[in-house]
């Protein structure tokens, strides 16, 4: 198995999928690790397996994927800002714990059909996101590739992913990873909202790009997730305060 860092670096968004159904010892690790979240954070993370690779888990749009997946993760939690950063940063656990499991897996918003999984929903509870699980086609289609190419092409410099008062190659190491992998997580429709604020010794988490989109707070989650990571990767560990401008508590 990889390591967490590891899952990060090699991750990428997986639209293509073979018709297999997940090893027995792949689903037991993925539902022990939604349990935990679970109790954990008080969302409600839920694993669909079907066990017959004819059954999709999941009805994905056919626009975007190809193949289909007989298990997938709905994340379900409250509708709330915080509730969807939560959403975020424990999803972008869920995905890394998936592809360190030789899995591929993709955030969608909204490119499924929300009646092809049996969801009763509160009104206070919101389905985020589904996250198909499965394996990853050897070669990846040619329509795959360019969805991502075209996606991915819109990124930002890394440079622009921190707002630091002094030369960059004054930044910490620790931070500096952080950051590169900030740059490298998912976030939807590739909006890249977020910030790393290193500023008076504290490092904090923003959302620069102001619209009205909620899920810029699953992306805030998903950012602190992969700060998180490869800054312990890089040999210090810490943790997030949830919120917008949120601070990472270096622990120790
Ligand atoms: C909250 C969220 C929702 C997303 N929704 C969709 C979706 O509905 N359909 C889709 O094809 N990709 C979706 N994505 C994937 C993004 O398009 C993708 O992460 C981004 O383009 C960066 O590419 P990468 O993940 O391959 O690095 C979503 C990502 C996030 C974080």
């Amino acid at each position: 198995m990889l390591t967490e860092y590891e899952a990060l670096l090699r991750r990428v968004s997986v639209r293509s999928f073979e018709k297999r159904v997940l090893e027995p010892h792949i689903v037991e690790e993925l539902r022990s690790l939604t349990d935990e979240i679970n109790s954990q954070s008080g969302l409600d993370f839920r694993l669909i397996h079907t066990g017959d690779a004819s059954k999709a888990a999941v009805k994905l749009s056919g626009a975007m994927f190809s193949g289909s997946v007989s298990t997938c993760a709905l994340l379900i939690g409250g509708a709330d800002e915080i509730s969807a950063e939560m959403v975020g940063y424990f999803g972008q656990k869920l995905v890394l714990r998936a592809v360190a499991l030789g899995l591929g897996t993709c955030w969608v918003a909204g490119t499924f059909d929300r009646k092809s999984v049996d969801v009763e929903l509160t009104e206070d509870r919101r389905l985020w996101s589904v996250i198909p699980l499965g394996y990853a086609t050897a070669k990846v289609p040619l329509k795959q590739r360019t969805i991502r190419a075209a996606i991915r092409g819109k990124d930002r410099k890394l440079e622009q992913f921190i707002e630091f008062d002094h030369p960059l190659s004054t930044l910490p190491r620790w931070i500096a990873s952080g950051v590169e992998a900030v740059k490298m997580g998912p976030s939807a429709v590739n909006q890249q909202p977020v910030n790393i604020v290193y500023k008076d010794g504290l490092v904090t988490a923003r959302i620069w790009r102001e619209n009205a989109n909620i899920l810029k707070y699953n992306d805030l989650g998903i950012a602190k997730y992969q700060f998180q990571v490869a800054a312990e990767a890089a040999g210090v560990r810490g943790f997030w305060n949830f919120g917008d401008g949120g601070e990472f508590i270096v622990d120790g």
